[in-house]
Order: C-alpha cells, then sequence, then structure tokens
C-alpha cells in the first residue's frame, strides 16, 4: 500500500524523507521516490524495488539550509510498477506524491491532453499535477490554482504537492486517505499517511479530516474544510513508541488487521470491479482458452479460500472446479491434463509445498496462475500469470485480511470467468457485483458485535473441544474459524459439514462439546437449521452465527441482516475471527506469534 511523507525545514530533507519512508515499509510498496526543492533546485530520485534501491540513488545528493520536500512509496494500481510511474509525478516545475484513486482521471486526462499536456506516466495521479499548473497558468496564484484543482478531483487522495513558484511552501489535501501533519518547533513541518513515519521527529500532530485542504510554509499553516471555510488545527502529542503506532492503537497486529479489512478489500477490488463487468488488466485474454477445468491448490487459511471459491467456480463460473492441499497434491502421482488451469493460492508466495505443485504443474504443461499477496514472491514469478490480493503486510501469524482479500479476488475470478464463458445471465452478474461493492461496508467491524463476542469468549474457554459446522461455502468458512481457534487458543477444534455430524461426530455430543454454529439466512437455512437441532437435542453446547434468532442455542452472535449469502459469508468471517481473538486472549496467548508457527513456510 502507498505512503507518503513530506518535510519542510532545515534539517537535512534527505534523511527525514528517508527514515520516513523506510517507517512506512511494513505497509507493502514495489517503487519509490522523493523530490526536493533546496536553494531553488528541485532534485528527484526514483527507484524500482526496495527503499536500498532509492537510498543508493541518493547517496551522493545532500542539501543545505531550508528546503521542502515530498516522498511516496507506491504500491502499483495503474500502471506497472516502474521508474516512470512511480511518485513524485512532475509537470513542468511542479511535484506531486498521492494515495488513493483518482475516479475521474481519464475525463481529467482527455481534457488536459486536448490543451496540449503531454502525459509521461500511465497512473491517474500525474494528473493532479498537470491540473495543478493548467490552473496556475491562468491565475498565477499557487493557491488558488491548488484549491481548483482539489475541488475537481473526484476519488479519494491524499495529496502533497510542491512548485517551484512556492519554494517555502507545502501543498495538502485529504479525501478518504488518511494525512497527517507533525511539528516539533517553529518553522518546520513534517507530513505523513501514518504517524509512524513522524515518531521521534514531530511531537506533535494533527490529523487532516476529509475534505480538508491548505498549506504549510515557515510562517504558518493554513487549514480550510471542504466548503472553503477556514479551521485550526488540533495539535496532539504524539507517542513515542512506534511498535504500538504501528499497531495503530490496537492491542495486537491480527486485531488490527481484522479491523483493516474494509479498507484493504476496497482496495483489492479498486480497477476490477466495474460499473458492469469483472476486469482483471493483469489477465492475458488467452489464459482462459481452452481451459475446461480449474484446479486450485494452497494450504491452510489459502486452501480454505480455495474450497470455498470451488462453489462459486461451479456454482456462478459453471466451469468444472477441484481442490488440492498442497502437500498431498505433491506426491499423490497425479493426472494432469492440458485443458485444466492450474491455480496456486498463497499469502506469502513462498509455501514450499505450494511452490512445489506449480512446478509440478508447469512441467506437466498446464497453464498456471498465481493469487499471491506479495509480488516478486516466488510463486509470481513462476506462474504464466498472477493476480496480486493487495492485503498490505499481514504481521499477525494467524492469517486475517489475507484470505478476506483472497476470497475476494476468487469471488471476482469466478464472474470474470463466468463472463468469458457466457454462463451468467446479465441479471445475475449484475446481482454479484453489486453485492460486491458492499463489501467494504460490510467488513467495518461492527463495535457491538466485538464487545458482545468479547464477553461471550469467556464461556469457551475449556470443554473437550469445539465443531465449527456450516454447509455449502459456509462448511470451508467453518474449517478456517476452526483453524483461527486452534493457531491462537491451541484449543482443538475442528470444522465439519453440519450435514455430516450425525455420520459420526455426533457421538462426541454433551454440554462440553461446543459447536459454532454458521446459519445463513440466504443459504440452506432450514437444512442448516435441522442439523443444529440434532446436536442441540443431544445437549451439545451451541453458539449460533446468524442474522436469525434460533430459540434452541446456547448463545447467539447476531450479524445484520443481508439479501445476498456471500455478505452473510464476510460477516461471519469476522465474527469467527474475533472470537477466537478474544478467547486467546483471556487464555493469555501470544496472539500475533502464536507457538510453534511460522508466518511463512518455505520448508516441506
Ligand atoms: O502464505 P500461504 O498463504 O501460502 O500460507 C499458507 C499457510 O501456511 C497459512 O495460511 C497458515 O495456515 C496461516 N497461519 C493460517 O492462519
Amino acid at each position: 500500500m502507498c505512503g507518503i511523507v513530506g518535510y519542510l525545514g532545515e534539517k537535512n530533507i534527505k534523511e527525514v524523507l528517508l527514515n520516513g519512508l523506510k517507517e512506512l515499509e511494513y505497509r507493502g510498496y514495489d517503487s519509490a521516490g522523493i523530490a526536493v526543492l533546496n536553494n531553488d533546485r528541485f532534485s528527484i530520485f526514483k527507484a524500482v524495488g526496495k527503499l536500498e534501491n532509492l537510498i543508493e540513488k541518493t547517496k551522493e545528493f545532500q542539501t543545505q539550509g531550508f528546503g521542502i520536500g515530498i516522498g511516496h512509496t507506491r504500491w502499483a494500481t495503474h500502471g506497472k510498477p516502474t521508474e516512470i510511474n512511480a511518485h513524485p509525478h512532475t509537470g513542468e516545475e511542479s511535484y506531486v506524491v498521492h494515495n488513493g484513486i483518482i475516479e475521474n482521471y481519464a475525463i481529467l486526462k482527455n481534457m488536459l491532453t486536448k490543451a496540449g499536456v503531454k502525459f509521461l506516466s500511465q497512473t491517474d495521479t500525474e494528473v493532479i499535477v498537470h491540473l495543478f499548473e493548467y490552473y496556475k497558468k491562468n491565475t498565477q496564484n499557487s493557491f488558488e490554482a491548488f484549491e481548483k484543482t482539489v475541488q475537481n478531483l473526484e476519488g479519494a487522495y491524499a495529496i502533497l504537492l510542491v512548485t517551484k513558484d512556492a519554494p517555502d511552501r507545502i501543498f495538502f489535501a485529504k479525501k478518504g486517505s488518511p494525512l497527517l501533519v507533525g511539528k516539533s518547533k517553529e518553522q518546520e513541518f513534517y507530513f505523513a499517511s501514518s504517524d509512524t513515519a513522524v515518531i521521534g521527529e514531530a511531537k506533535e500532530v494533527h490529523y487532516f479530516d476529509d475534505g480538508d485542504y491548505g498549506y504549510v510554509s515557515k510562517e504558518e499553516i493554513r487549514i480550510f474544510d471542504a466548503s472553503g471555510k477556514e479551521k485550526q488545527p488540533h495539535w496532539q502529542p504524539l507517542s513515542t513508541n512506534k511498535l504500538s503506532a504501528q499497531k495503530g492503537g490496537f492491542r495486537f497486529f491480527m486485531e488490527k488487521e481484522i479491523y483493516e479489512q474494509a479498507t484493504v478489500v476496497a482496495d483489492t477490488l479498486l480497477g476490477r470491479l466495474l460499473e458492469d463487468h469483472i476486469a482483471f488488466e493483469e489477465l492475458d485474454e488467452t489464459l482462459f482458452d481452452q481451459i475446461n477445468e480449474i484446479k486450485l491448490c494452497a494450504c491452510g487459511t489459502s486452501y480454505h479460500a480455495a474450497l470455498a471459491s470451488s462453489y462459486l467456480f461451479e456454482r456462478v463460473a459453471k466451469v468444472r472446479t477441484s481442490v488440492e492441499i498442497a502437500s498431498e497434491f505433491r506426491y499423490k502421482e497425479p493426472l494432469l491434463c492440458k485443458d485444466t488451469l492450474f491455480v496456486v493460492i498463497s499469502q506469502s508466495g513462498e509455501t514450499a509445498d505450494t511452490l512445489e505443485t506449480l512446478k509440478m504443474a508447469k512441467a506437466a504443461g498446464l497453464k498456471t496462475l498465481a493469487i499471491c499477496n506479495v509480488d516478486n514472491s516466488s510463486m509470481v514469478r513462476l506462474a504464466d500469470a498472477s493476480i496480486l490480493t493487495r492485503a498490505g503486510i499481514e504481521k499477525g501469524v494467524a492469517s486475517t485480511k489475507a484470505f478476506a482479500t483472497q476470497m475476494s479476488v476468487l469471488w471476482m475470478l469466478s464472474l470474470f470467468v463466468a463472463q468469458k464463458q457466457n454462463s451468467i445471465t446479465k441479471e445475475v452478474l449484475q446481482e454479484h457485483l453489486q453485492t460486491l461493492r458492499t463489501l467494504p461496508k460490510i467488513l467495518e467491524v461492527n463495535p457491538s458485535m466485538h464487545e458482545r463476542i468479547r464477553r461471550l469468549s469467556k464461556r469457551y474457554l475449556h470443554g473437550h473441544g469445539f465443531f465449527f459446522i456450516g454447509r455449502d461455502i459456509f462448511f470451508p468458512l467453518a474449517l478456517e474459524g476452526a483453524l483461527k481457534l486452534k493457531e491462537i487458543s491451541y484449543l482443538h477444534a475442528e470444522g465439519y459439514p453440519s450435514g455430516e455430524m450425525k455420520h459420526g461426530p455426533i457421538a462426541l455430543a454433551d454440554p462440553e462439546l461446543f459447536t459454532i454454529a454458521l446459519l445463513p439466512k440466504n443459504l440452506l437455512f432450514e437444512k442448516s437449521r435441522s442439523n443444529i437441532e440434532e446436536l442441540s437435542a443431544r445437549d451439545a453446547t451451541i453458539c449460533v452465527i446468524s442474522s436469525e434468532v434460533y430459540e434452541k442455542a446456547d448463545d447467539h452472535i447476531s450479524i445484520a441482516p443481508q439479501p445476498h449469502y456471500m455478505q452473510e459469508f464476510f460477516e461471519m468471517m469476522v465474527a469467527l475471527q474475533l472470537l477466537s481473538l478474544e478467547i486467546s486472549v483471556r487464555l493469555g496467548n501470544d496472539v500475533d506469534m502464536p507457538r510453534n508457527l511460522a508466518k511463512s513456510v518455505t520448508v516441506e
């Protein structure tokens, strides 16, 4: 995910910017750059890949005395990760860095191109700096030009802009993407998209609200709200603890990552979920030609995403789909046919078992696709094609936002295949697109649900085991719920298809057997309810997750009523993640680094 920094003052500008970017590295990026205006001269440096490459390029560069500078780590959305697409973007004598997405960039680009402006990059960001210079030509007043620019931008943004005409100012604007300004003494200001970047430098910070814009100079800071009314900054002391700042005020990275799901999934959908269809610009048109089967292969949580999406590939896209656990697949001497698209799913892109199956599929001449969170990982490099899930760096060993983004990509991919194969009606496609659009909202954690789960968790710290049960696509979700609980609570938990309990496991039913039952309103409701009833008749302790009240349950985690089962899927996913988190917290375990587990399993 992108990061922004800025500095106005007399310190070593390069160092301040690079140190700030270093602190934002954890968010993930694929290129970086800085622009510094010192003694009337602009110096620009950009590099693809790690920050070390940019540091190397700026080795000889030094500043003297007062100056201004802006910096950025870019995580590609519009256009590939190249130096040209890296920020800062330039006009004739101004530079801009930007997080977010300018939704009307195509219209603006068209207008500016007609006015004779030449564009260098494929990004949406570049329109900002050209639009600013376009207005500046008519007004001769940089602030007025900036104000007009901001008024004409649609979408989400955090922007810093510097221009030669105003060598003692940094212009800023914020809407939908985080941005703050910090200070520690007179005549000095820091900017950043997250406070981790300015801890140790700034003593106080002001967090901008959506719609705010303005500028800082040596003498002052001026902030205007969306209506153009001037407002005063609200300075607050800044924490000095980098680790807790990285956790964004949450107790654990896992908790932060659960709460982040709404925003990262919005990133996952960006540029892919369009008005009336799904687009994956990273996929070659021919990838699905002559394909009659999809084989999904993965481990752990990624395997659960594979299994869940297989229901969508068959139901929605009408393509034969099989799912494989990578460590099993490696040695089963599988029969591989060339009309199969082999899809690996992995957060890290380095999991040894999954990587080996990708090599096997390639050796057998199959077309391959990697669905992965880490660009340039081994799987992304090896597969014929890849789709990045855009979850940002996931620190908690127990995967949460990686799963949410994998599911979003796989759901979109099932629709993409359906479009290609003409196996979906316009109406059904529209219904799915409309439901996908609601995901960021659905994934916002409801504080009262979290509190309810926190209170409930104290009843589930003992017993002789957990069964997580669900039907259809809710069965893999039950598997995922059980895996989460196992990983961080060390309690025994199993995921089971609800309808399968009577074929054996029901023998375990007694009050000390805890059943977490997924009961969606919009999919096989009556059938699932009967299965739960069978358990309740045998006195198992039952916690139902549903929008419906089920009177025979002992406990109830209520989700909001929704019209589509996929909305229920994602809402229940959040409830399950919070339940394991709170049980683990009560047991006093290390939530982020559970015993015996590693984030990336690069051994067989
Ligand atoms: O990086 P991957 O997605 O390939 O990792 C696969 C599993 O190791 C991983 O999902 C693991 O199960 C997680 N700890 C689950 O929370």
